[in-house]
Parts: C-alpha cells; sequence; structure tokens
C-alpha cells in the first residue's frame, strides 16, 4: 500500500509524521515542488520522500491536506481515480480577522464537493477534527489512544482507512456516511471537530 500526502503545511506534516513513526513510507507534495521540502522531510523521519502532486496523487491512499480554497486548484488534472481511496482531512473555512468563516456548501457535506471533483475516487472524511499539534503527537496519550472520526458514503473505503488510523496508533470512530460527517465532524459546528479525545481500554 502506498501513501500520498498533497498538501505539506500543518496538517500534512503532522500526517506524515505519524506514518514515519508507525514507519509507512509516504511522498509529500506541496505547491512549490519537492525541492522546497528537502529539509522538512529530513525531519518527517524516515521513509517519507518529497515528491511532485502527480506523483503523490498515484498512491494507493491520498491524503488532500491543502486549504479549502487551493483544493480544486490542487487536484486539478489528477487522475484518473480508478476506485483508490482520497482522505479528506480538509476543513471547508478560511481564516480571517473576524475567525473562521464557513465556505458556502449549500448545505451539503463538504467531502461531497470534494467526491464531485474526484469521479472514480473513493473519499473519506478523516483526520480533520485534531488541531495539527494533537495530530502530529503520539496517539497513545495517558495510558488510552487518541481517536480519529470517519465518515463516507462507502462502507468498505471508510473500514480501509479505519485499519490504517489503526496502524498509526489511534482509534478511529466510524461515524457513517457524509451527511452524519457534515452533522458532527465538519468544521465549523460539527460538535466533534476541534475535540481531542482519548479512548482509554
Ligand atoms: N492547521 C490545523 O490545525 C488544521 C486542523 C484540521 C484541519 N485542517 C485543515 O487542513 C488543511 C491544511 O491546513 P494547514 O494548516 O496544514 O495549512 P497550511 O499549513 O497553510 O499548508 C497548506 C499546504 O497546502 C499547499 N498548497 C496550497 N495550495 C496548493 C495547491 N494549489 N496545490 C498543492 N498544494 C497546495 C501548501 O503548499 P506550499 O507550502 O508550497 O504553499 C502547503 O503545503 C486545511 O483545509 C485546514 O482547514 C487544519
Amino acid at each position: 500500500m502506498t501513501i500520498g500526502i498533497i498538501g505539506a503545511g500543518n496538517i500534512g506534516q503532522a500526517i506524515a509524521k505519524r506514518m514515519a513513526s508507525a514507519g509507512i513510507p509516504a511522498s509529500i507534495a506541496n505547491n512549490r515542488g519537492p525541492s522546497s521540502l528537502s529539509s522538512i522531510v529530513q525531519n518527517l523521519g524516515a521513509g517519507i520522500t518529497a515528491a511532485e502532486i502527480k506523483v503523490a496523487a498515484k498512491a494507493d491512499i491520498v491524503f488532500l491536506s491543502v486549504p479549502w480554497s487551493a483544493y480544486d486548484d490542487a487536484v486539478a488534472g489528477l487522475g484518473p481515480w480508478g476506485g483508490r481511496i482520497v482522505i479528506d482531512a480538509m476543513n471547508a473555512a478560511s481564516v480571517g480577522p473576524e475567525g473562521f468563516r464557513p465556505a458556502e456548501l449549500g448545505g451539503r457535506p463538504s467531502s461531497q464537493l470534494v467526491a464531485d471533483r474526484l469521479p472514480g475516487a473513493r473519499v473519506v472524511k478523516a483526520f480533520n477534527t485534531l488541531q495539527a499539534a494533537a495530530l502530529a503527537s503520539d496517539p497513545h496519550a495517558a495510558g488510552g489512544r487518541r481517536v480519529l472520526f470517519v465518515s463516507g458514503d462507502d462502507a468498505p473505503a471508510r473500514q480501509e482507512v479505519a485499519r490504517l488510523i489503526d496502524r498509526l496508533g489511534f482509534v478511529a470512530i466510524d461515524l457513517g456516511d457524509f451527511e452524519m460527517g457534515r452533522r458532527l465532524q465538519q468544521f465549523p459546528g460539527g460538535p466533534l471537530a476541534g475535540i481531542n479525545m482519548v479512548q482509554f481500554p
């Protein structure tokens, strides 16, 4: 299984760091190109390589961790997806002087809009609810395991993402379809977004 990460900022690097800690190789890409990531990948750990976006996008599981305002541009010309999984770690909001401003989604789940844009991809929403620093830190916290929420309309894809989450040391809680994700997991508004939850045995 290969992993690609599109977006190498706070969240992309947090995901890559967890992959390195779990011994799972991953490629990571940004807007400026792989040479701009050389010192960053050295600090992320073994197995993490800088790549062009189109290379990272060929992985079996592709993370999208770019600003909402940039995702349309970031995925332009990528594919075909051929049933591969795309994990939407984005939050559909922009930051302004007055705080977070939700994007206009017409009442639809943000990940459904992402899925519309990526025909043939199996889109799963996950890795969006923790702040980057919490996501980057050891998921084995205080004797328990940190929780990541999963939602999407493709149940087998959700299960596959849950298995990856388990390999990374987190606990996956499957919320169900995109609409449940919109209500519970989506930021801003979802009550589980921003919650740093730890499950104890
Ligand atoms: N920060 C958090 O705590 C947090 C928590 C949960 C979810 N999120 C969500 O995660 C996503 C990323 O947030 P972030 O804080 O990691 O952002 P960030 O630190 O600003 O990083 C954004 C990354 O996206 C890349 N990028 C921008 N436009 C691109 C394009 N057109 N094509 C390819 N790559 C592009 C940037 O590349 P360059 O470096 O080359 O500019 C950069 O690597 C957002 O949707 C955010 O809502 C963030």
